[in-house]
Order: structure tokens, then sequence, then C-alpha cells
């Protein structure tokens, strides 16, 4: 099938010396009918920088990056390369480079026809398209496979491809759409180094779109976390994970508990959360005494401690995992909240047994946070 969105850039050709663009959206909106898919997105992205979107199915992620590559124009905002407004730019103006989940390739053209179809769509000097080609083919490790069709290459192979095809004209920004989605777990891994090195070696602009947040963490300098049509959280990868911003990008990203509970004391020194069975020091918040709110700890932020005490929690073991070097507990707490905590495993002590009484405390207050209760949020969940 071939793909009538294969972005080949005209543009491209005067991009070549410099590789970083910067890019930049304005209060951009867009509704299908009467549903909003994109809410007021606001993001400023770096020459030179890898940014993910990340977010679960249907949150907006490809609509967003149609708008940017110009295949949807926007029914609100504006979208700016280098300070310069590409509205009326359609996308083979506007030098964005796309790869998507289902490659795209042409499938009755070989492996080099394919990756020279850009170059020759954008007349490139016919001496000049040769040594490219080369490059490109060898830069994604395909040299060996230029004459073969499509259907003659694997799914990593075939990617590399669509890969080589979208840099060989030197786009301004490359734009990913879910690029490893359809390849399985060595191969995504090796594919995610690749583009790693490509995006480091080239300095070339890129948008990871994903709804994986471990290869949000694992490559983008900056995470944009997406829900329901508008960006909860841009940070980096540590950021995001340590210091969620909502209770969504907290869920979305990484493993945690969360813990029903009301707002004892708050004030310019932290706050005191009462909890079924107990009390927990968070940092300092807004939170006003008396409110319901969730407290989110992440499984490895906890401690095994070896009694109870004022400011720990207890709870039955109804499962250990050991993992390796870890060892998770499934654990029970009064009221029937289940929760887990890893822990490093400690060849000196046997891990505490199935039926047994846990005692276990948040490494630090830092490591709680407290997010206001959400109206129909079952309890323990
Ligand atoms: N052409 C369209 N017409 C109507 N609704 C659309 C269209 N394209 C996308 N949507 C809707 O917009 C929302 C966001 O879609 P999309 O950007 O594809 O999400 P994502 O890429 O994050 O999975 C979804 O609810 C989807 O059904
Ligand atoms: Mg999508």
């Amino acid at each position: 099938m071939l793909d009538p969105q294969i972005a080949v850039s005209a543009a491209g050709a005067q991009a070549r010396s410099a590789p970083g663009h910067e890019l930049r959206l304005e209060h951009i909106s867009h509704s299908f009918g009467d549903f909003v898919a994109i809410n007021d997105i606001d993001l400023h992205i770096a020459a030179g920088e890898l940014v993910a979107l990340l977010g679960p199915s249907g949150c907006g992620k490809s609509t967003l990056l149609r708008i940017l590559s110009g295949f949807i124009r926007q029914t609100q905002g504006r979208v700016l390369f280098d300070n310069d407004c590409v509205d009326h730019l359609p996308p083979n103006r506007r030098g964005v480079g796309i790869v998507f989940q289902n490659y795209a390739l042409f499938p009755h053209m070989s492996v080099r026809q394919n990756v020279a179809y850009g170059l020759e769509a954008q007349h490139w000097p016919r001496d000049q398209v040769a040594p490219r080609l080369e490059k490109m083919l060898e830069l994604v490790h395909m040299l060996p496979f230029a004459e073969r069709l499509p259907r003659q290459l694997s799914g990593g192979q075939q990617q590399r491809v669509a890969l080589a095809r979208c840099l060989a004209v030197d786009p301004k920004i490359l734009m990913l759409d879910e690029p490893f989605g359809a390849l399985d777990k060595n191969l995504r891994l090796d594919m995610q180094i690749e583009v790693k090195k490509l995006h480091r070696e080239y300095g070339i602009t890129t948008i990871l779109v994903t709804h994986d947040q471990e290869e949000a963490l694992s490559m983008a300098d900056r995470i944009a976390v997406m829900n329901r049509g508008r960006i909860e959280q841009v940070a980096s990868p540590a950021d995001i994970y340590d210091h969620p911003a909502t209770l969504f990008v907290n869920q979305f990203v990484g493993t945690t508990n969360l813990l029903p509970g009301r707002i004892a004391t708050s004030d310019a020194s932290g706050t005191h959360v009462e909890l079924p069975g107990g009390f927990l020091r968070a940092g300092a918040g807004r939170l006003a005494k008396g409110q319901e709110v969730v407290v989110s700890i992440r499984p490895e932020q906890l401690r095994v401690e070896r009694e109870g005490a004022s400011g720990r929690l207890s709870g039955t073991v109804k499962m250990v995992m050991p993992m390796g070097a870890q060892v998770i507990y499934d654990v029970e707490m009064p009221g029937g909240i289940a929760i887990k905590i890893t822990q490093s495993r400690d060849s000196t002590r046997m891990p505490l047994a199935s039926g047994s009484t846990i005692h276990f405390a948040p490494v630090s207050a830092e490591a709680c946070h407290v997010f206001p209760a959400q109206a129909g949020m079952s309890k323990g969940s």
C-alpha cells in the first residue's frame, strides 16, 4: 500500500547546513465536528531536542503530529518553525520527515529506489544522489540489502529503510509516530538505540510519539505527557518520574501505589495525611485540612521496617515475589487496600513470608505525592 502521507521535503535542501530547527506551538486547538481532539496546546521544542509526546491511545498525539506536519489544519492557534509561521505551507513545503508505525515503503521498489525516491522528488543533482544513498543506507546498516524489495525484509529492516528515506532529504524536523510499535521487543530496543544515536550524531530536532512510557523515559530529552487533548506536564524524564505534576502523569508513568487519605495538618513545614491504619508525612503542599486526597508512593520508595512506629504503616503480606535482585511484596493494608513494596533482596535476611505482618514507611516525605481525590475514583485503585 502506498501511503499518501509520505512527507518529502522541498525545503530540506536549504536546511542542510543547520541540523537543529526550533518548533513552537501556540494555543493549538483542533476539533473534529463537536469533538475537541486538541485543547489549547502550547509547546516549545528547542533546536536539536528530542521530545516525546506520551499518552494513552486516543489522547491526540497523532492529530498533533498531523497538525505540525501540515496534513491537518488546526482549528485554532499557530505553528512556528524557527519563529516563522508555517500554517500556510502544505506538508511538502514544511521540511518535515515522518516515519509511521506501518512502514509505508513502496512495495514494488527496491530499498535503494525507496530511499532515492525523496531525493529525486526534490530534484537533487544527479551526481549527489548516489553518494547520498550510500551514506544513508550505511547509516541504517542496510547497504548489504540495497537491492531487496520490502517484502524480503524483516519489520525492523523495513523500518530502517523508512528512516533512511526520511533522513535522506535532510528534514528540518523528524517526526516519528509510534515507529517501533510493530516491532518485537528486541528489535524495538535495537531501533531505539539506533534512533537515539542518529539523533545524537545529527542533532536533528525530533518528535517521538509513543504510548510506551519506557520508550519515552529512555529516549527523550523531555517528555510531554498528553491526556484528552491536553498536555499535563512537559519536563525531563527524571522530573516526570520523580515530580509528577498531576495524578494522571503519576499513574501513567511508572508504577505507583495510590492510598486514599485525608489531610490532617498542612503548613509550610509539611503535610500530615491520615491514611487507613496510620499517618504519613509528605512535603509542603497547598491542600486544606480535612480535604480528601490520594497519596501516591512508588513501590521502590517504600522501605520495610522491623517494627511499627509513628509515621509507619503496616499490612499483611499476601504474596512474596522474588525477582532476581529484588523482592516484591504484595501487601493488604487495613480497609482492604492492596499495595506493592519493592525491596532489594538482602541475602542475610529471609524475605517475610506470606501471612506475616509487614511494617513499612516511605523513604522520604518527598516520595509521597499528594493529589486531591478525584470524583469517581475507587478506593485503593
Ligand atoms: N479524522 C478524524 N475524524 C474524527 N475524529 C478523529 C479523526 N482523527 C482522530 N480522531 C479522534 O481524535 C482523537 C485523537 O486521535 P489521535 O490523535 O489519533 O490519538 P492518538 O494518536 O493519541 O492515539 C481520538 O478520539 C480519535 O478518535
Ligand atoms: Mg496515534
